[in-house]
């Protein structure tokens, strides 16, 4: 079930999207090296040798030692990347554009001032054979025998100290051993049942993203994602490999189904996403399967709703059942809460209560629990307790939101406290698995 890309065929138009985006990455990397003045003047002095600075392909660079950016577009290249080697050769945006089209500049000018391309005959729907597309409804239903299958989902909070406890071998001490008692079963069951990809869905705490960017949900489009130095120095834990090209697909998918995601090929990941690995796999020298981060932004207001993050889920697992490549093992992960409050006079809010009721409630009916309103997790579970939005991703995607069976609880743990906050950790699984 290929994804749509009717876009393809438009009649000497490439259009930039994630595939061409990972293809051009470098070049359109190399391009913006170009914004500074120093960079513009090595690359004018000699091109070929800053050229081969950048890991470029044969066909990327010679593409731009031609400027032809006909070439660069196909090698992945986008105009307004490229742009940036026009602008370095003091050539306008007419006289880039007028480069491509086989026009002599004079010829293209002309043609601009006498009222510009007309579109008859360049357009899909002036091509023979050319049908309208189809206007669907996304879909409500699982494939059967998809590749890709959501086995099980796992959701875990993700303290800092729960971490150092990790690193600074104190998980013996009496303390740490009551949370980690919750997490031995998981351990257990999670080496029987590694995936091949975690989708893992947490927030990031001021760390990849500050104040210059706020961006709602951002997917991991990248290979590869450094251990980020929060102020103590990195966690002395494996960096985590990515999926480009499940990662690439979900993207296109979700998008597709009106679902704004900011794609990051670069970033550190911070404990939100160390901390879960390190509970479910341990001390090891590598992560033993590939992670597709999702970063959810709760840290400034307004933040997503748990009814955008539920409906986000259901989107990603309309994107998997798409995906038509290798067989996979997928597993989704929501991280983040129970309660805390980190800030203020009530610092050290707990409310178990409140946070069994939203156990029960995302076991049982995820849908019922979209009614929630950011105002109770903030006044009930604490100010950083809005982290548990990071859940119904994962929830959101499960088969029995799609008509299928409902999950197995595979394991249910419940702990006050791990520094500030609410330890709360559930495996459940997909009737398939
Ligand atoms: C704590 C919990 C968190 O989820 C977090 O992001 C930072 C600190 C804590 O309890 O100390
Ligand atoms: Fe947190």
């Amino acid at each position: 079930m290929a994804l749509d890309k009717p876009y393809k065929d438009i009649p000497g138009t490439i259009i930039f999207d994630a595939e061409q985006a990972r293809k051009g990455y470098h070049l359109n990397q190399f391009c913006m090296s170009l914004m500074k003045p120093e960079n513009r003047e090595r690359y004018l002095a000699d091109r070929r040798a800053y050229l081969d600075e950048w890991p470029l392909n044969d066909a990327q660079k010679q593409g731009v030692l031609d400027l032809d950016l006909n070439a660069c577009m196909r090698e992945g290249g986008n105009i307004y990347f490229l742009a940036k080697i026009g602008a370095t050769h003091g050539l306008s945006f007419q006289q880039m554009a007028g480069s491509m089209t086989g026009l002599s500049e004079a010829a293209y000018r002309d043609m601009m001032v006498g009222g510009g391309r007309r579109p008859e005959g360049v357009r899909l729907k002036d091509q023979d054979g050319w049908t309208p597309p189809e206007v669907g409804q996304p879909a409500q239903a699982l494939r059967p025998d998809a590749p890709a299958r959501y086995t099980s989902a796992v959701f875990t909070s993700h303290v800092p100290a729960i971490g150092s406890a990790m690193d600074f071998g104190k998980t013996e001490e009496p303390y740490w051993k009551k949370v980690f008692s919750g997490y031995e079963w998981s351990r257990q069951w999670m080496s029987q049942n590694t995936p091949d990809v975690i989708i893992l869905v947490y927030n990031d705490h001021a760390t990849a993203f500050d104040s210059s960017i706020i961006p709602t949900f951002v997917l991991g489009t990248g290979a590869y994602y450094p251990v980020a130095d929060e102020g103590y120095g990195p966690r002395p834990v494996p960096d985590v490999e990515g999926f480009p090209e499940l990662a690439a697909h979900i993207a296109q998918s979700v998008i597709m189904d009106d679902f704004d995601l900011t794609l990051v090929n670069e970033m550190v990941v911070d404990h939100g996403l160390t901390v879960p690995l390190s509970l479910l796999f341990g001390d090891v020298e590598a992560w033993p399967c590939r992670v597709i981060p999702l970063a959810v932004n709760v840290v400034q207001y307004p933040v997503p709703s748990g009814r955008r993050c539920y409906e986000l889920g259901k989107a990603i697992r309309r994107a998997l059942d798409k995906w038509d490549g290798e067989p996979l093992d997928v597993q989704i992960w929501g991280t983040g809460g129970m309660s805390h409050q980190l800030q203020g006079p009530r610092a050290g809010l707990i409310n178990a209560e409140w946070d069994n009721a939203y156990l029960d409630l995302l076991i049982a009916d995820p849908v019922g629990l979209t009614a929630w309103p950011h105002l109770d997790y903030v006044d009930e579970a604490g100010s950083e307790g809005i982290e548990l939005v990071d859940w119904l991703i994962a929830r959101g995607a499960m088969d029995d939101q799609f008509g299928g069976g409902s999950p197995e609880v595979r394991h249910r743990f419940y702990h006050v406290p791990a520094s500030n906050t609410a330890v709360g950790h559930l495996v459940l699984s997909n009737p398939s698995d």
